[in-house]
């Protein structure tokens, strides 16, 4: 399924993030759909703003597989944490695509902010138009601070010159968290990563108890409701909204709320693949239907505060 687009029609869905230009708001987030070449080439053919990739580690631990499990496919439960694949592995295929032009940014991590900043060097070279830093993910051990948001944000943007995403976790410091990664250099910041959240498997005996990334729809209202305390009090960076998106009309509730973009992970596990184009084609219909841009779109409702 391709977008529809009247042959005289603007493009209503154009998106500017990041000092980018992006042909619609809907990026996929960092996931292991956005692990290997396939599927990142699958899902940039439906015409997606963007593709963020799985978390890419520059560290010594070893990482273990994760599970991913579902409660009445509502919210989805994940323990997984970054890409196994090697360095050299991520920097051939993501030469292979920029060689191509498409838009693919790099999510990514490091065990120090020094290395993360290697690694993000390493990428700029190779042609990434932006970075999304991978620095909050519940399934890792570490603890978020503002210092560390800033340490690490402002160690990479010191040496690159192409735009910073941090990746944050909603939180009741989230507030203090934009701040840091905001003085840290960061252009925008995804809100969120993963809720903790716990999964308690009672079929077996005795009962087996996860601690997870908690994501999908349930938790849609209580990302926007971080969003929405952010926005209202911190300028001057962009926010991308991400958590239970599965229709165009989620999509238009982040917009509304004042984010210049969204992401979608979960839908895409519980739907299938071909809910992305469908969330693309009605986006284009429902913003053709209103006669307005995404931009008169935020307008509207900060107006109607
Ligand atoms: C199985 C799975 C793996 C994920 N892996 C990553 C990751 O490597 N890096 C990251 O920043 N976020 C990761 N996320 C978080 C998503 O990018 C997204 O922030 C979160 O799922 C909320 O969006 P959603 O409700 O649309 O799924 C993962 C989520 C899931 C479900």
């Amino acid at each position: 399924m391709k977008i529809r687009m009247n042959k005289d029609s603007i493009n209503r869905l154009e998106t500017e993030l990041l000092g980018l230009t992006l042909k619609n708001p809907i990026i996929v987030a960092s996931s292991s759909l956005t692990d290997n070449e396939k599927n990142i080439r699958r899902l940039l053919n439906f015409g997606v703003g963007a593709v963020i990739t799985k978390t890419i580690y520059l560290g010594k631990r070893v990482l273990k597989s994760g599970k991913i499990m579902t409660n009445n496919n509502k919210g989805l439960f994940n323990t997984t944490m970054y890409s196994k694949k090697n360095i050299t592995k991520w920097l051939d295929m993501l030469s292979r695509l920029y060689e191509e032009k498409h838009p693919v940014i790099p999510s990514i991590y490091a065990d120090n902010p020094k290395d993360l900043a290697k690694l993000a060097l390493a990428l700029q070279k190779i042609g990434s138009p932006a970075l999304e830093l991978g620095i909050s993910c519940p399934n890792d051990t570490n603890e978020d601070t503002a210092s560390r948001i800033y340490e690490y944000t402002k160690k990479v943007d010191s040496i690159i010159e192409i735009p910073i995403i941090v990746k944050l976790r909603g939180s009741d410091n989230l507030q203090r968290d934009v701040l840091a990664a905001k003085s840290g250099g960061a252009k925008a910041v995804s809100i969120s990563d993963t809720l903790p959240g716990v999964f308690i498997d009672r079929e077996s005996s005795p009962s087996l108890v996860y601690e997870c990334g908690y994501s999908g729809v349930p938790i849609k209202p209580i990302i926007q409701s971080y969003i929405l305390r952010t926005r209202s009090k911190i300028s001057g960076i962009q926010i991308i909204g991400v958590g239970g998106i599965q229709n165009s009309s989620d999509v238009l509730e982040y917009i509304s709320i004042g984010c210049s973009a969204v992401q979608i992970c979960s839908a895409i596990y519980i739907n299938g693949i071909g809910v992305v184009p469908k969330i693309l084609d009605d986006l284009y219909n429902d913003v053709q239907n209103m006669r307005l841009t995404l931009k008169d779109i935020k307008v509207q409702k900060a107006r109607g505060k």
